[in-house]
């Protein structure tokens, strides 16, 4: 009967959201626990939600712009967007989470980015991530506790011919093993040291 089809149908749909809803609870859970402590100045946010106030499509703009305040989305500033906006936060923490430009935790002064697109994963990019990771002590995704480095997995970087690639900054480092990798981060981290200033006796 057509009454049935339709009851089954609304129960499958019905299931389907509840699975989505929990693997998303269960993801942003999961990224939490690992954050370190957040101190964002939400006051810095005025602006940009009086320019796109209740303005339809604006939810990327907004979160685009908090990202570029503070470097991440701090957790208070799903609260004001929703007002601004009129989305409930838990969907705007499912957009936040779905797409791989926002960040959910404070990023360190400098991000090293490791491909791992298919030319530089046939050429053993992992290798260059584990031991990164050795190195600074820290998870892929993941800020030293020193606030200096954040380590992330990217897609193609574009420089393909270079494979297996990092860049740290703005810099590009290719023909890389995790030994290479290791050095050249030593090498930034003493050009650090030295750059910076002397305590005054
Ligand atoms: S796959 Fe690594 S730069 Fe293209």
């Amino acid at each position: 009967m057509l009454s049935d089809r339709i009851a089954t149908l609304v129960r499958s749909r019905l299931l389907l959201n509840s699975i989505y809803l929990i693997m998303r609870i269960t993801r942003i859970a999961h990224t939490q626990q690992s954050q370190p402590k957040e101190d964002a100045d939400l006051s810095l946010m005025k602006p940009l939600l009086i320019k796109y106030d209740h303005k339809p499509g604006s939810l990327i703009p907004l979160l685009q712009g908090t990202q570029e305040l503070y470097g991440f989305l701090p957790s208070g500033a799903f609260k004001a967007i929703s007002e601004a906006t009129g989305i409930a936060p838990a969907d705007i923490y499912g957009v936040a989470t779905f797409y791989a430009q926002f960040r959910l935790s404070p990023v360190g002064k400098n991000i090293i980015k490791v491909c791992h697109g298919t030319a530089c994963h046939v050429q053993n990019a992992n290798a260059i991530t584990d031991a990164l990771k050795d190195h600074l002590g820290v998870n892929d995704g993941e800020t030293t506790a020193d606030g200096e480095f954040t380590l992330e997995s990217v897609a193609c970087l574009g420089c393909c011919s270079l494979a297996p690639v990092m860049m740290i900054g703005e810099n590009t480092y290719g023909k890389l093993n995790g030994k290479s990798a290791v050095k050249i981060l030593k090498e930034i981290k003493n050009q650090l040291c030295t750059n910076q200033p002397k305590a005054e006796k």
